[in-house]
């Protein structure tokens, strides 16, 4: 009798023991989660990676978040390693979308769900579900606010205007040139806007890495084709780190002063150091995307994924990304101008005021 009480004591203990210690296999601990992001170096890269791995290990789940400093093959022996640890889904926010199909494959033969973040990883068919702002419409808000910042509906112009794209590497760049040039083009055909450099194609206008010295570059160049008395009034740029580079170009040029006042000029991520320079008018916008929205939609698609439930997405069609169409689950981009940036960046609690004087 005294024998087994001792034993089921010993069978009490050692449940409780493991009970306390999280060693139920139930538990979202278990689950590790890989984050693979481009670069720290841009706010909007390392904002999201904090709020995902945030809100990821406030629900209890373990989280391994690499940079991999926009370089391919960092970021490929990163996912190798996420792999290896175990990791049940793999959030990736591609350098190239195009170069990484072989470890992506590696993963799923693994068992490993792939979401593809922010960015679209091409040609690849083991891609399960890609989550971003509606890339299209990111364009779509710049170049409506163009045309409502010159009036182009009832002004006839000739307006003089340059075009900025994004990264030819990044999916992203072409729904955003797209997206604005649909607006902008009659604009162009009909000589309302006036392209003088000539270049409006998307390979001309792309900048290599979203890099603010090459945007710079270009804008240095296009600068020479102007006259002494001729200026830009209009510039799109696709994105913060390129508006930097054009201002910084424009400004060493001479804008800035009343006959020459900085163009209407447009942007994307809101980054802090973009919008001080909004409220000294020498940027026109930025599309702000809500990092924390698209961080929070994300971790409740693993979620469900994590516990088999179907995953919540709104979008069958727009995602071809050569192998197929890829589910999706698009948030919708607002933009920030000195006129209401209190409502979208400092009510909403993204900034305080301090984080942008
Ligand atoms: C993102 C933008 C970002 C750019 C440069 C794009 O894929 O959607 O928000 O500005 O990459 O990092």
């Amino acid at each position: 009798m005294k024998k087994i009480v001792c034993f089921i004591t010993l069978i009490f203990i050692l449940f409780s023991l493991s009970a306390c210690s999280g060693e139920n296999y139930s538990d979202s601990s278990k689950n590790i989660v890989g984050i693979a992001l481009p670069t720290h170096s841009l706010q909007r890269w390392s904002q999201d990676g904090s709020n995902m791995k945030e809100q990821f290990e406030q629900k209890g789940y373990n989280v391994d978040l690499e940079y991999a400093n926009d370089d391919t093959n960092t970021q490929i022996q990163q996912i190798q390693n996420m792999i290896i640890r175990g990791c049940k889904v793999i959030i990736i926010g591609s350098i190239d979308g195009t170069k990484i199909t072989d470890i992506i494959k590696e993963a799923s033969d693994a068992g490993i769900t792939i979401i593809s973040y922010d960015r679209l990883i091409r040609n690849s068919e083991d891609i399960d579900y890609y989550a971003t702002f509606d890339n299209y419409m990111v364009g779509s808000i710049q170049g409506q606010y163009i045309i409502d910042s010159l009036n182009l509906t009832s002004n006839k112009g000739p307006f003089n205007f340059e075009i900025f794209a994004g990264s030819p590497d990044d999916n992203n760049a072409t729904f955003f040139y797209n997206g604005a040039m649909e607006k902008l083009k009659p604009y162009i055909d009909s000589g309302v806007l006036t392209v003088k450099s000539g270049q409006t194609e998307f390979n001309d206008v792309a900048t290599q890495s979203w890099d603010t010295d090459i945007a710079a570059a270009r804008m240095d160049k296009i600068l020479e084709i102007y006259g002494a008395n001729e200026k830009i009034d209009a510039v799109l740029s696709s994105n913060d780190s390129c508006a930097m580079g054009v201002m910084n170009s424009l400004t060493k040029a001479g804008y800035g002063s009343s006959e020459k006042p900085f163009p209407i000029l447009t942007g994307q991520d809101c980054d802090k150091l973009n919008v001080p320079a909004i409220l000294k008018g020498q940027q026109s916008m930025s599309v702000f995307k809500d990092t924390r929205v698209l961080a929070s939609k994300v971790v409740e698609m693993t979620e469900s994924i994590l516990k088999g439930e179907d995953v919540e997405i709104n979008d069958t069609t727009s995602y071809d990304n050569g192998k197929k169409i890829i589910p999706s689950y698009l948030c919708e981009p607002t933009y920030a101008d000195k006129n209401n940036y209190k409502e979208i960046l400092i009510d909403s609690g993204y900034y305080s005021e301090s984080d942008i004087r």
